[in-house]
């Protein structure tokens, strides 16, 4: 038997992600139709012997228990939410939360970060964990999933030295100063049950130095997963890089969750294309330039033409003559007619008046460098400037008919009176 946990972290992570995280955890944010976490749960529910899926957050259980109940009807594996009382770090709750992991015995559990997005390999990453050479004395602990960076890139991220041959971690730094390696850690873990000795032992040492000399502002039970426990694996020979070329990216800032929104559709081509929109030519139906997705009960003029990656929540009301492209409509939001959304996240309930324009600035991977990730660039650059990024209209925002709005985010419950360009409107 299989386990999974879902690091969600809690609301004062994701900042970076506002103003869309603010009436929304950001997990549960729609990529490709569905919460961002639900593709996860989706990986592991598709993953054989997987029985029991832990969400660990310190997101109120009032913030997540509903979309649990949801996930529980939707998918056959036992979904829990735990909360940790504080951040507790990576791997604070997973010790915290131990007995839980540990129950019913499973034979490995799968840790993945919530705020990451990809075709998840979980089925070879078991089979290649499984597969592990064991000495007498020493057994795989963890397989780390990896991917190659760029050089530049790779500093935002864990960096792993790999024997080429074992594909042992022989070296591994969390968000070096100075390169070290283009192996990167995609925060998709499999460990094995003995990792909660090595756990526990480092917590013990932890726990002794916080009553001597403290540990900055943090808790007492907090441990990091990557500084903490990882590092000090590293080298001795019970850690193990498994490479992937899969697609994967982190959601960090609103302009990768466009991005993620892209790829998420494209994988639908292959495992759920009932998830599409088709166009089916002139009559009823708009016209779709692929990949869309359209939930049921959004309404959609005949006349609008829309993609490609575009995804229209519920409830959502798009008026004739209408152009959308790279661009999430969340639900209950209205588009009036022959208005253009381009690069833009159109928050919950907000409506964009009639002939205008919301225009955004794509932040994709520079397709020009082989293994670029989404760059997640500050608001603000070093002159104090906005720095261009999609337009962003939070919840219940309204665009008067006949304004543009370019490189914009507003906050949610905005009324505005006038064309805007690169401004952040609280
Ligand atoms: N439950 C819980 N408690 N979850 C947490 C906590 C916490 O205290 N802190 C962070 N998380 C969750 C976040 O919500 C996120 O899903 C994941 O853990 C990783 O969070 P970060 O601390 O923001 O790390 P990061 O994304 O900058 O870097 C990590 O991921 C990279 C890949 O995306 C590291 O694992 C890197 O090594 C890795 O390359
Ligand atoms: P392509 O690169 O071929 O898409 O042409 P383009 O350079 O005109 O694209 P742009 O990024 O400006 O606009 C994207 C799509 O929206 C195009 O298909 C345009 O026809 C359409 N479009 C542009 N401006 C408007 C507008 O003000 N209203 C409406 N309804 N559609 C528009």
């Amino acid at each position: 038997m299989l386990k999974a946990v879902i690091l969600i972290g809690g609301p004062e992570k994701g900042t970076r992600f506002r103003p869309l995280s603010l009436d929304i955890p950001k997990p549960l944010f729609p990529v490709g139709g569905l919460p961002l976490i639900q593709h996860h749960i989706e990986a592991c529910a598709s993953t054989p012997g997987l029985k029991e899926i832990l969400l660990i957050g310190f997101y109120s259980v009032a913030q997540i228990q509903p979309f649990v109940n949801d996930m529980q009807h939707q998918y056959n594996v036992t979904i829990k939410y735990l909360q940790e009382f504080v951040a507790l770090g990576t791997a604070g709750g997973l010790f915290h939360f131990r007995d839980q992991i540990r129950s019913g015995s499973p034979d490995a559990f799968f840790v993945m970060n919530g705020d990451v997005c990809a075709d998840f390999p979980l089925v070879d990453l078991y089979n290649f964990h499984k597969s592990l050479p064991s000495s007498c004395n020493s057994k795989a602990l963890v397989t780390i999933m990896g991917t190659e960076a760029t050089r530049q890139q790779s500093l935002n991220y864990g960096c792993m030295v790999t024997n080429k041959e074992s594909h042992e971690v022989t070296h591994y730094v969390e968000k070096p100063n100075s390169y070290v390696s283009t192996l990167i850690n995609c925060g998709i873990y499999i460990f094995s049950l003995d990792v909660f000795q090595t756990i526990g032992e480092i917590f013990t040492m932890k726990q002794e130095e916080y009553y001597k000399i403290g540990n900055g502002n943090k808790e007492a039970g907090n441990l990091q997963l990557e500084q903490d426990i990882l590092a000090s694996l590293a080298g001795t020979g019970r850690m193990f890089a498994m490479q992937t070329s899969n697609w994967w990216s982190q959601l960090k800032t609103a302009g990768s969750a466009i991005y993620a929104n892209r790829h998420y559709l494209q994988l639908y081509k292959t495992k759920h294309p009932e998830r599409l929109a088709i166009s089916e030519g002139a009559g009823e139906h708009c016209s779709i330039l692929p990949d869309v997705h359209i939930d049921s009960t959004a309404s959609v003029h005949p006349t609008a033409v829309l993609g490609p990656n575009v995804s229209i929540g519920p409830g959502v009301t798009v008026g004739s003559g209408v152009r959308i492209r790279e661009s999430i409509i969340l639900s209950e939001a209205t588009i009036d007619e022959h208005s253009l959304i381009l690069h833009s996240i159109i928050g919950r309930g907000s409506r964009v008046g009639r002939w205008a324009r919301v225009e955004g600035t794509p932040s994709d991977p520079d397709p020009n460098k082989p293994f670029a990730k989404m760059e997640n660039p500050p608001l603000f650059n070093k002159d104090g400037r906005l720095n261009p990024s999609i337009t962003i209209l939070g919840c219940s925002v309204s665009v008067p008919s006949e304004t543009i709005l370019l490189n914009t985010i507003v906050l949610p419950n905005k009324e505005l009176s006038r064309s805007i360009k690169n401004e952040i409107i609280l």
